[in-house]
């Protein structure tokens, strides 16, 4: 299998090309952060506009970087969801002409699954059945959750936020201490000048019912947290702003490592974790993570940091991980679409 991977559900244009067995020949990732940058976040209309602009570079520094040329491929496959519908469609629409103009089949990919698959870009993920069942850290901007993965393509939902996502919380934090978007990194680089220990934020770690009926048997929640932070700085307006960032982002870390250390606990059965998304790369969470599974003497798969963020990459992975069938007609982009081959326990 030579693959043509896109990516273009946010505010990242990326193209890739892979092969069978997993190996990435060509990975583009033309970033918009510098366009959404004076707004604070992303904005929908512009960021399909630049889709549109960079699409055609990017394919084509994707398929000269990867030294195969066009007529070398043998699928597509390209993000359909989650994501923004109009970005979505520039990605879907590019793939299938591309697809349909070479005679190839066409795989719509979960932009979700895709962040999974990125783990086997991991060192430690050479063999996959050695690693399952794996427990599956996914800490994007607008989701988080634990997944137990039985196989490629087999997911057990173990808990998610029944709010914010953990980077939804730094992305609005970094608002509230003015640094600029995304926010996961700028809080992790001032929260590296503080030369305090100090933690006072709560963790987010729900009990009860309610929260078990909609995040899980392991439930997160951050949109408390981020009311703690905006509390505390009107009442401490004088506290020196590195230290608030680096007790914000140890509660951040500290609750997405207490619901996997939680898991652990209950289940002996779990023979990897593995972090993926955007957050994965913040390097408190992995020193916590590597701590927490050396305790259990098993293996942290950390992905390399350039696919941790959205890439096309990852997209490719999935059909050459998992079984995806192709599509037989213009597949059209779902922003709400559901996660195949998912378990709720
Ligand atoms: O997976 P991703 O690129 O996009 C989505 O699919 O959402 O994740 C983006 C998220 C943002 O919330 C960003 O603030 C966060 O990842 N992020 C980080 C770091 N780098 C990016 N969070 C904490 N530490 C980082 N170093
Ligand atoms: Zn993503």
């Amino acid at each position: 299998m030579r693959l043509l991977a896109i990516e273009s559900s946010c505010d990242e244009t990326a193209a890739a090309v892979l092969t069978y067995p997993l190996h990435v020949h060509s990975s583009v990732v033309a970033s918009q952060i510098a366009d959404h940058q004076p707004y604070g976040g992303v904005v929908p209309e512009l960021a399909a506009r630049e889709h549109v602009k960079a699409l055609p570079w990017v394919l084509e520094q994707a398929v000269k970087e990867s030294g195969l040329t066009w007529s070398d491929l043998d699928g597509v496959a390209v993000t359909q969801g989650p994501g923004l519908s109009s970005s979505l469609l520039s990605g879907l629409s590019a793939g299938w002409a591309i697809a349909r103009r070479l005679k190839i089949p066409f795989y719509p990919v979960h932009h979700l699954e895709g962040h999974l698959m990125s783990l086997f870009f991991s060192e430690q993920a050479q063999n996959p059945e050695l690693l399952c069942p794996s427990l599956v850290l996914l800490v994007t901007g607008g989701h988080t959750a634990m997944l137990r993965m039985t196989a490629p393509g087999e997911y057990e939902l173990l808990g998610r936020s029944i709010d914010d996502a953990a980077g939804e919380a730094l992305d609005k934090g970094a608002r509230l201490l003015e640094l600029p978007y995304p926010g996961g990194p700028e809080i992790e680089q001032l929260a590296k000048t503080s030369s305090s220990t100090d933690t006072w934020f709560p963790l987010g770690a729900p009990s009860g019912e309610e929260a078990r009926k909609r995040g899980g048997d392991y439930p997160f929640s951050f949109s408390g947290l981020k009311t703690s932070l905006r509390v505390y700085l009107e009442r401490n307006p004088d506290r020196a702003r590195e230290d608030v960032a680096y007790a914000y982002q140890h509660a951040v870390m500290h609750t997405l490592v207490k619901r996997v250390r939680d898991v652990l606990t209950a289940d002996s059965d779990i023979r990897s974790v593995a972090c993926v998304g955007g957050v994965a790369k913040n390097q408190v969470l992995n020193q916590e993570l590597q701590r927490l599974v050396d305790q259990h003497g098993i293996p942290l798969l950390t992905v390399p940091g350039k696919y941790c963020t959205d890439n096309a990459a990852m997209i490719g992975a999935v059909p050459i991980m998992t079984e995806v069938e192709p599509a037989t007609q213009f597949p059209a982009a779902d922003p709400n679409l559901a996660l195949r081959g998912l378990r709720l326990r």
